[in-house]
């Protein structure tokens, strides 16, 4: 079984399907964590990702993989430092290069083969699988996003403004949106949740409801 996750940044596609693997016994994937790793090797380097010849030989060095929830850039674990803010604004410049999302897809592809996968990300219903068995796409008000990325990352001790939070994933959903390569959008087909008003709990609750009540396993 597959189930897809897209939307936009921040609107509780992680937490959402992390519960769900949980409660399907599924594995999940979180590909945005991919890009992010892959950002972060770049920002490390100090790679001039518009160099295509420095990014194709830099990309041949990555190894990325997940364990227990963690995710590991060439057996380092890079959990934490993937989700600064510097990294999240690199990984969606990254994104955009098609190279970078080849790769990324067939190590997506190559994780699923043959399991019961829940991913998330912003193609996974339209290009990674567009035949997965569900797919839903989650969206909430700027707003919502906002002040729920802010209340992670103060969590984290992150100092960003709430106006900073907002603006960048503004900046985000617009770059991601707009791209040539597999933009985010919803699938024609995806379940489109809106989760401005609900809590985790209710999203979960909307996803298994839908999952159980069509059981196409
Ligand atoms: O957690 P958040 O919603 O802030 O972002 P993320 O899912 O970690 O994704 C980080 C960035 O990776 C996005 O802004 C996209 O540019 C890119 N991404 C992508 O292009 N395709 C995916 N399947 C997942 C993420």
């Amino acid at each position: 079984m597959i189930i897809a996750i897209d939307g936009p940044a921040a609107s509780g596609k992680s937490t959402t399907a992390r519960l769900i693997a949980n409660r399907l016994d599924l594995l999940y994937l979180d590909t945005g964590a991919m890009y992010r790793a892959v950002a972060l090797y770049m920002f490390e380097r100090g790679i001039d990702t518009q160099d295509g010849e420095a990014l194709q030989k830099n990309l041949a060095d990555i190894d990325i993989s997940f364990k227990d929830s963690l995710i590991f850039l060439n057996n380092e674990d890079v959990s934490e430092k993937i989700r600064e803010p510097h990294i999240s604004k690199l990984s969606s410049q990254i994104a955009i290069i098609k190279i970078v999302r080849h790769k990324m897809v067939e190590l997506q592809r190559e994780i699923a083969k043959g399991r019961d996968v829940i991913l998330e990300g912003r193609d996974i219903g339209t290009v990674v699988f567009p035949d997965a068995d569900y797919k839903f796409f989650l969206t909430a008000s700027l707003e919502s996003r906002a002040e729920r990325r802010y209340k992670e990352m103060s969590e984290k001790g992150i100092e960003l403004t709430l106006e900073q939070i907002q603006q960048e994933l503004q900046w985000r959903d617009q770059n991601d949106t707009q791209r040539a390569e597999a933009p985010l959008r919803k699938a024609d087909d995806a379940i489109e949740i809106d989760t401005t008003l609900l809590t985790i709990e209710e999203q979960v609750h909307t996803i298994l409801a839908i999952v159980n009540r069509t059981n196409k396993g």
